[in-house]
């Protein structure tokens, strides 16, 4: 007979449901032991291809790949219970056509276990999220900035700033909530246009660098954490683990070069006693 889990995952319905109730909130994950820790506090995880500059190093997010998104999914899907995990679709994987999209999509799904896919793009992208949505895949849509596109949008600016460009990005989040997207990131928008697009749309805008206004916030982990070495204005910084590892690296350096670690309590010891010096006068000239 199989037990049911006593810990219920969230949904794709849950958090739409959650529009103008209580604040969602998301948080980045990369790896099992971060996820079990975000995991309790948090109603969404998202693999995000930002792991690609936080993990990987890289410049921008562009050289991720779908197989580093499927085994970061399943590391996060293996070390958390409760929340959604949402996966990243990687720069070149759903842009061609729904077709291709859906094909990579399922893919993800499939070997992860997670509960959707987030994608970059607002209107362009309203056809493929549609395809989507009708086929079974929770879809996260993404708009303002998206680093995806950085290269065409000149840099990682904030959007949104000026009265004249506010329709695009008011089209973009009906265009998406039209096509079925269950929520929106918003990230890096003026305050003025993240505001009025929570009010104009029936699903849940979780803001990054999009004010408090939002339905919900997501935040990069290791940003807050203070593992970054920079971060942008929105990031809250909520401890310095960097400095806190690099402290707790240095005292290890420290112990073994001083032969204070390991002790006798991190060491195995044999059943029957065996004299040490017998043991090191083999190895001896
Ligand atoms: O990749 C990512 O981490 C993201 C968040 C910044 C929303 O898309």
């Amino acid at each position: 007979m199989s037990v049911a889990p006593s810990v219920k995952r969230l949904t794709s319905i849950d958090i739409m449901r959650r529009k103008n109730g209580a604040p969602i909130v998301a948080l980045t994950a990369y790896q099992a032991s971060i996820a079990a820790i975000a995991d309790i506090h948090a109603d969404i995880l998202l693999v995000g291809d930002s792991l690609g500059m936080v993990i990987y190093g890289y410049d921008n997010t562009l050289p991720v790949t779908l197989d580093m998104m499927i085994a970061h999914g399943q590391a996060v899907v293996r070390g958390s219970k409760q929340a959604l995990v949402i996966v990243d679709m990687p720069f070149g994987t759903y842009e061609e056509s729904p077709e291709a999209a859906f094909r990579h999509a399922s893919r993800v799904m499939r070997e992860t276990g997670c509960g959707g896919i987030k994608l970059e793009g607002g209107a362009s992208m309203a056809a493929t999220i549609r395809y989507l949505a009708e086929r079974g895949i929770p879809v996260m849509a993404h708009i303002g900035l998206t680093p995806q596109s950085v290269n065409a949008l000149g840099g990682y600016k904030v959007q949104g700033r000026t009265r004249d460009t506010w329709k695009r990005f008011e089209d973009d989040a009906k265009a998406v909530s039209e096509a079925g997207a269950f929520a929106v990131v918003i990230e890096a928008m003026a305050e003025p246009l993240a505001a009025r697009i929570t009010t104009q749309i029936p699903i849940p805008t979780i803001g990054i660098g999009a004010s408090a206004a939002c339905d919900g916030q997501i935040m990069v982990t290791d940003d807050m954490l203070g593992m970054t070495p920079r971060s942008p204005k929105f990031v809250r910084r909520y401890t310095d683990l960097a400095a806190i590892a690099e402290r707790a690296v240095a005292n290890y350096a420290a112990d073994v070069r001083a032969r204070k670690f390991p002790t006798s309590e991190h060491t195995y010891a044999m059943v029957e006693a065996v004299p040490m010096d017998k043991i090191t006068k083999s190895y001896g000239p």
